[in-house]
């Protein structure tokens, strides 16, 4: 499947990961341009055991891609938002993107 993560922290990134070491191909993306560059040098933004060790295996097979825009979305099989929960009342700087492909 194709698969978009929208929102790269502590529960995005893994779960990009898991889902292109399960063979998806996965689209991460983050507003945050310096953390998209680091991953897309394989540089892991969080401390997590085998991080590293699967970014470079699943961005070297092509399973795995990362981006500040929203472009691709529209090929996503299953988008998952894992941004930051709303802090304030009225939502806060919460964003929810909505897909429709019809
Ligand atoms: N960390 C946990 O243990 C945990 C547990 C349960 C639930 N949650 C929930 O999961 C969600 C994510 O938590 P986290 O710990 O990964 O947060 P985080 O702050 O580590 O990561 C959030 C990421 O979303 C990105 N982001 C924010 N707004 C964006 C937007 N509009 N477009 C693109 N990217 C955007 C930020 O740049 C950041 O990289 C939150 O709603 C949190 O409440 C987290």
């Amino acid at each position: 499947m194709n698969m978009h993560v929208i929102g790269l922290g502590y529960v995005g990134l893994p779960i990009a990961i898991a889902f292109s070491e399960l063979g998806n191909v996965v689209v991460g993306i983050d507003k945050d341009k310096e953390k998209i560059d680091l991953l897309q040098k394989c540089e892991p933004t969080i401390a997590e055991a085998k991080l590293k060790h699967l970014l470079i295996k699943n961005v070297t097979a092509k399973r795995l891609s990362f981006s500040t825009s929203l472009e691709s979305i529209g090929k996503a099989d299953v988008i998952t938002i894992a941004v930051d929960t709303p802090t304030l009342r009225g939502g806060g700087r919460f964003v929810m993107y909505i897909h429709s492909s019809t």
